[in-house]
C-alpha cells in the first residue's frame, strides 16, 4: 500500500478504484480485469493499427495508373510522415501504458486471463484515437479557445458563488463527474477548492494518470492528434501536425491543494446524500442511459442550498445502441424534471456554442449549441461541517466505454 501511495503524487490526483457488485466478486473481478487488459492492448496495438492503415493508403495510391501517381508526387512521402508520427504517438501511449499497471491505490489487476494477443477492435481504436484528441482539448495550448468556451463559464460561476473573499474555499467541495482528462477538475483544485473528478473510461483514466501524476515540464511531450484522419484536409500537413502538452505544469498545484480522482459509475459511487457544495458537469449527462437518474443522484448529492452547475449538449451516447437502455430526452423535458425535484434554476443559457475535440483546420467541422444552468437544491447547510469525503462503494454495472464527441 505504501507503494502505490508513493506512486502515485499525493496532492496531484489519487487514483481510486470502487468494486463493482452484479455477479459473484471473482466473476466480477473476472470480468474486470479483462476489460483492463483489453484497454491496455488496444494502447499496444495502436502502431501496428497505423501502420496497417498506412500500408493500405500506399497500396490504394501504388494502384493507380503510373501516369496519376505521377501527377501526385508528395503522397508517398506524406503517408512515410505519417507512420512517422504514429511511431512518436506509440511512445506517448507505451509511456502511459506504463504507468497504468499499478495505477490505482486500492487494486491490482494481475496478469492477463488468456496472454494471447489479439488484435484490437475498431470499436476500441476509435477510443483509443479520441482520447489522442482529448490531449488537446485538455492539455494543449491549441486547446485553449475550446477551453475558454467549455470550462470557463463553469469556472467564473463557481468563482461567482462561491468567492474567496466570501468563502474558505479550502472547504468548499466540487464533485466534476466525467471529468475526461481531468483539466476542468485541476483547474478547479489549482484555484483551492476540494475538487474531486469522477470518471468511468479506463482510456481517460490511463490518459489523464500520466498527465496528471508523470508530467512535470510544460509542452515536454508531442502528440500527432490528426494522423488518423485521412479525409477533410486542406493540406497534407495538416494531417500531420503537432501538438505539445501539458501546456501548464500538473504538478503546479498548491501545496494545500485537495484534488483526487475516482474511478467508477457517477451513480454507482456517489450514493452518500448531502455531500458536496458543487457539482459540476460538462459535456456529462447525454452520457446516461436515463438521464433522470444522474438528476436524482446530483439531488441527493448535493448538500442543501448546494448548486450544479452544468454545460453541453444531449447527445445521448446510448443512442441507437442495441440492447442498452436509452431515453433520449429534450432539454425542455430535462429541465421540466430538474425543476420537479425542486431545483431552482438561476441561471441559464440555451445556446452557448462550443466545440469538441476540434480539427480546427478539418474541412468537417461541427459546432454544439450548449445548453449552460445553475441549479440550485435549496437549503442552507452549505460549507457547514465540512468532513473528509468518503469514498462510496460499489459499481453494479459493466464497465462500457461510450461513445464520441468528436467528427
Ligand atoms: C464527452 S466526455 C466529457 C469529458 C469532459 N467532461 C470534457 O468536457 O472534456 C464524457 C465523459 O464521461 C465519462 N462517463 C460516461 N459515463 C460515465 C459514468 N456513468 N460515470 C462516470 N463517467 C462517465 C466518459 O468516459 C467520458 O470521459
Amino acid at each position: 500500500m505504501a507503494e502505490k501511495t508513493e506512486k502515485c503524487s499525493p496532492e496531484n490526483g489519487r487514483y481510486y478504484q470502487k468494486e463493482r457488485l452484479k455477479h459473484s466478486p471473482d466473476e466480477e473481478a473476472r470480468l474486470e480485469r479483462e476489460h483492463f487488459w483489453r484497454i491496455i492492448d488496444a494502447y499496444r496495438y495502436y502502431r501496428i493499427h497505423v501502420q496497417e492503415m498506412v500500408k493500405r493508403a500506399e497500396r490504394q495510391f501504388l494502384s493507380l495508373p503510373k501516369s496519376h501517381q505521377s501527377l501526385l508526387p508528395s503522397v508517398l512521402t506524406n503517408l512515410a510522415r505519417v507512420s512517422e508520427c504514429a511511431s512518436c504517438n506509440d511512445e506517448v501511449l507505451q509511456a502511459i501504458v506504463d504507468n497504468s499497471i499499478h495505477m490505482f491505490e486500492n487494486i491490482e489487476y494481475g496478469e492477463r486471463d488468456d496472454p494471447r494477443r489479439r488484435p484490437s477492435t475498431t470499436f476500441d481504436l476509435d477510443k483509443l484515437k479520441s482520447t489522442i484528441k482529448q490531449f488537446v482539448r485538455d492539455w494543449s495550448e491549441a486547446g485553449r479557445a475550446e477551453r475558454d468556451t467549455c470550462y470557463r463559464p463553469i469556472i467564473q460561476e463557481i468563482q461567482r458563488l462561491f468567492p474567496s473573499d466570501k468563502y474558505d474555499v479550502s472547504t468548499v467541495s466540487v464533485l466534476v463527474p466525467g471529468a475526461g482528462l481531468g483539466r476542468l477538475a485541476w483547474e478547479i483544485a489549482h484555484l483551492g477548492y476540494i475538487c474531486q473528478g469522477n470518471e468511468w473510461s479506463f482510456y481517460m483514466l490511463f490518459s489523464s494518470n500520466f498527465v496528471l501524476n508523470r508530467c512535470e515540464k510544460v509542452n515536454c511531450l508531442t502528440l500527432y492528434p490528426w494522423i488518423h484522419q485521412f479525409s477533410n484536409n486542406k493540406k497534407s500537413s495538416d494531417q500531420t501536425r503537432a501538438i505539445q502538452f501539458p501546456d501548464v505544469n500538473p504538478q503546479s498545484l498548491p501545496p494545500t491543494a485537495d484534488f483526487s480522482m475516482v474511478a467508477g459509475d457517477f451513480v454507482e459511487v456517489y450514493t452518500e446524500t448531502d455531500s458536496w457544495d458543487c457539482v459540476a458537469t460538462c459535456f456529462f449527462i447525454d452520457t446516461a442511459h436515463n438521464v433522470i437518474e444522474y438528476i436524482e443522484t446530483i439531488w441527493k448529492i448535493l448538500k442543501p442550498g448546494g448548486v450544479w452547475i452544468n454545460l453541453g449538449p444531449l447527445l445521448y451516447h446510448f443512442e441507437n445502441m442495441a440492447n442498452e437502455l436509452s431515453v433520449e430526452l429534450s432539454y425542455e423535458d430535462v429541465k421540466a424534471a430538474i425543476v420537479k425535484f425542486g431545483f431552482q434554476i438561476e441561471v441559464e443559457k440555451e445556446s452557448v456554442q462550443t466545440t469538441y475535440t476540434e480539427n480546427e483546420r478539418s474541412m468537417l467541422r461541427y459546432v454544439y449549441d450548449c445548453v449552460f444552468f445553475v441549479a440550485r437544491k435549496p437549503g442552507d447547510k452549505l460549507c457547514n461541517g465540512f468532513k473528509e469525503q468518503g469514498f462510496p462503494p460499489a459499481a453494479k454495472t459493466a464497465r462500457r466505454e461510450d461513445i464520441n464527441y468528436s467528427t
